[in-house]
């Protein structure tokens, strides 16, 4: 019999290492590795988790051509916001990550879905964390019950299979990953090894029985998934579930999605009697405009495939002391920098002793090149005292040597300003060909450098 012998492993990837790490060569993560044994190899090698989830049966290759193709078949969560992110519905068979942080509504989420589900199709809601009873209460102030939706609170994978087993449910929630355990594992709950091998599991179960399976799992400090990154490899979509605790809106992005779209986002408000849907997110991150403010300008950001508009801030006055402050709320530092950096050198603002604070307004995350132009324009009006008008709005990004460059689906952004009241949009020299179809009832602006849009507004 093989020896087993003791090895380190990052609890936040699965690295192994034969000695301990302070730090994970492969994620770079501070404190993650924890003494596990190597087991002498308990399964054949062959049955690898991959291996295992194979639903054909099939170990040969194929031809393309004699490869019977199946349309997938989706479901409708009967919320759209969800439908969206999930590329037009879940699909049978798949096996769908929550992340989110603690709080957030992810439960409240599932339990919404599970009881539009259980109208129609049988529903098992596995939940570690909570009782029935507390479920229950949960369910009646959102007014859930429906027929099908069975609620059962274990953690042991073997009981929860053997449920699946009798009850053959067509879909099956596990409220977390990180409760649930394999007791054949001498490992920890909730640990690399637990949880890489509960979802191996989960993966098999939606795989060979054709379950949906929504998985919760809760998100790290520093914004993963806890437990192994492998886990977002191995699922078949992946959404993050985010929003600020003190702000109502959630908005639900899908991060990886195998049947869609990724980067698509729905948006949710959170209310007394549960989760409900926002259908126009633009008209509320510009719902708060303060008329004739200066450091306010509006940009049009693609969410996956979705045109949404969203207020900048910019507030920048003289440093008090010493080295010049930036922050940033809801955008990505860096790219503020150098947008700074820019104004600085190419349109002719003296910013080296400004701080600045920027925010992307309603508690959104841009992170697109788009939005650029419109960080710009905040920050020139809030420095130079300057009101924008408040029927104009900016796509762009900006090059370094301050010229604006071309953005994608330029199309979608005007139509959606316009819809929104926008009668003036600012947008790249390079895209204006395309954006001419979309020109009636609003003015189009092309501009080449961050000068020349300067040179317009003030
Ligand atoms: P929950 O779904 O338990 O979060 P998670 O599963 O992501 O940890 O959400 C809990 C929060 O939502 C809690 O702070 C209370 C709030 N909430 C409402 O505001 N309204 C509701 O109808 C419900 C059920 C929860
Ligand atoms: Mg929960």
């Amino acid at each position: 019999m093989a020896k087993s012998r003791i090895e380190y492993t990052c609890q936040n990837c699965g690295y192994h290492s034969a000695s301990y790490l302070g730090r994970c060569p492969n994620c770079q993560a501070w404190n993650q590795f924890v003494e596990t044994k190597k087991e002498a190899a308990k399964v054949s090698s062959k049955a690898t988790p991959s291996r295992r989830m194979t639903t054909t049966g099939i170990r040969q290759p194929q031809h393309l051509k004699e490869i019977t193709s199946t349309k997938e078949n989706r479901t409708s969560t009967q919320f759209d916001e969800l439908d969206r992110v999930l590329g037009g519905g879940a699909v049978k068979g798949s096996l769908v990550l929550l992340g989110g942080d603690p709080g957030i509504g992810k439960s409240t989420l599932l339990l919404q879905v599970c009881g539009e589900l259980a109208q129609k199709q049988t529903v098992l809601y596995v939940s570690g964390e909570e009782s029935p009873t507390q479920i229950k209460m949960r369910a009646q102030r959102l007014e859930i019950d429906s027929e099908q939706l069975y609620i059962y609170s274990e953690t042991d994978m073997s009981e929860i299979r053997q449920q699946v087993n009798e009850m053959k449910p067509d879909f099956l929630i596990i409220d977390s990953i990180q409760t649930m355990n394999e007791p054949e594992l001498d490992a920890v709950v909730g640990s690399v090894t637990q949880v890489k091998e509960v979802t191996s599991e989960l993966m098999k179960i939606a795989k060979n029985d054709q379950i949906t399976v929504f998985v919760v799992g809760h998100v790290t400090k520093s914004g993963g998934i806890a437990g192994p990154k492998i886990l977002e490899h191995m699922v078949d979509t992946v959404l993050y579930f985010e929003g600020e605790a003190h702000h109502a809106y959630r908005i639900i992005r899908s991060v990886k999605n195998r049947f869609g779209a990724a980067n698509e986002i729905g948006m949710f408000e959170m209310k007394g009697e549960g989760l409900a849907e926002v259908k126009n997110p633009s008209a509320i991150f510009l719902d708060e405009r303060l008329p004739n403010s200066t450091g306010s300008a509006v940009v049009v950001s693609m969410e996956g495939t979705r045109p949404i508009l969203v207020e900048l801030q910019a507030l920048v006055t003289p440093t008090a002391f010493g080295n010049a402050k930036r922050t940033s709320t809801g955008l990505n530092t860096h790219r503020v920098a150098l947008i700074m950096a820019v104004l600085e050198k190419r349109g002719g603002l003296l910013l080296q002793n400004q701080d600045a604070f920027l925010k992307a307004t309603g508690g959104v995350r841009l992170d697109e090149p788009a939005i650029d132009l419109a960080i710009a324009v905040a920050i020139a009006s809030s420095y130079k005292e300057k009101e924008i008008n408040q029927t104009d709005c900016f796509i762009g990004e900006i090059g370094l040597t301050g010229e604006i460059r071309r953005v994608t689906q330029i199309e979608d952004r005007i139509k959606e300003a316009r819809n929104l009241g926008f009668k003036r949009v600012y947008i790249p020299k390079n895209n204006l060909k395309e954006s001419l179809r979309q020109s009636e009832g609003i003015e189009i602006v092309p501009v080449v450098s961050i000068q020349q849009a300067l040179n317009y507004l003030f």
